[in-house]
């Protein structure tokens, strides 16, 4: 078979209606990285503020995951996401206050984690829109008062408990089951090789099953996914403004997409190596991928 494709690809007619057949390949959308880089916006006070207070709490949350939660919080608030927001593995409370000033409205944090080690005074601003929950993941389609109803009602959900192999993919299709339109999944520890199995329980799942997940942006960190349809909402937000988010909120980043395929087109965002200049990883050779083209 192969032996006659290199035969038949000899001759320019075939070639030409193998790309008839194929279709034309997308055009790269006309965008400005230059323009995209030289974006300022005003330093995020607000932001440096809550991570202030987060900061005295103890917990895992490094400087660079606050400012990815919260940018990532306010893309969606600008999508006009509602929901609940779910943070599975809260320890003292450090994440939690930054999900914790998103809440709208009458949202509600839910926070759960198999040992009280919630540290009250961190989550006292925010106390009555908090439910706090003393459970295993694994049992949270119980533990959670009226799952079933709760469905599709929570707009963002950190995973950050065991990491175990089997949790971390029960973890998953509970928040595939409980995130809302316009849902982000924060997973937790994405590429901490200490705790191999979590990278291959998420991979298992987004591969493996009927899901509509799919990774949007990548960090050293965590992995952000969100819902199949809907990446073409976030796409431009983080290719048009996460520098710019990041920058303002004490940050310097770099974006880099090396691969633009149906299955797999996340953004990788991390923080700038003192070698690197431009705000895009391998520019020269990436330019499509990284503007979203075939
Ligand atoms: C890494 S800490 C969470 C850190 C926190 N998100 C922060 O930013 O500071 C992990 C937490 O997950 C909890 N945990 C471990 N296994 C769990 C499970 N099976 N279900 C729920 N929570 C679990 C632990 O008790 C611990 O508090």
């Amino acid at each position: 078979m192969n032996a006659a494709k290199r035969f038949l690809g000899q001759f320019q007619i075939v070639r030409d209606i193998h790309s008839k057949i194929r279709g034309p390949r997308p055009v790269p959308p006309d965008v400005d990285l230059r323009a995209i880089e030289a974006k300022v916006l005003p330093p995020d006070l607000q932001f440096q503020h809550l991570a202030t207070q987060a900061e005295k709490i103890e917990g895992m949350l490094s400087a660079f995951s606050m400012a990815a939660v919260d940018m990532m919080l306010s893309f969606q608030e600008g999508l006009g996401a509602k929901g609940s927001i779910l943070e599975i593995g809260t320890y003292r409370g450090k994440s939690a206050v930054i999900l914790g000033a998103h809440l709208r409205d009458a949202e509600r944090l839910v926070l759960v984690d198999i040992n009280d080690y919630l540290d009250r005074a961190a989550i006292d601003p925010i106390k009555d829109a908090t439910d706090f929950i003393v459970a295993p993941s694994e049992k949270l389609r119980s533990a959670l008062p009226g799952y079933r109803t709760r469905r599709g009602s929570f707009r963002f959900i950190h995973i950050d408990a065991s990491h175990g192999y089997e949790e971390t993919f029960q973890e998953l299709g509970m928040a595939d089951e409980l995130l809302a339109p316009l849902g982000i999944i924060a997973l937790d520890d994405f590429t901490n090789l200490n705790y191999s199995q979590n990278i291959a329980a998420i991979f298992k799942y987004l591969f493996t099953t009927d899901t509509k997940l799919t990774p949007l942006v990548v960090t050293d960190e965590k992995a952000y996914l969100c819902r199949r349809e809907e990446f073409d909402l976030f796409a431009p937000l983080v290719l048009n403004t996460a520098l710019a988010e990041m920058k303002s909120r004490g940050i310097d980043p770099v974006l880099a997409r090396t691969s633009f395929g149906a299955e797999y087109k996340a953004f990788y965002l991390r923080g700038r190596l003192p070698e690197e200049e431009g705000g895009f990883y391998g520019e020269s050779i990436y330019r499509t991928a990284i503007v979203g083209g075939g």
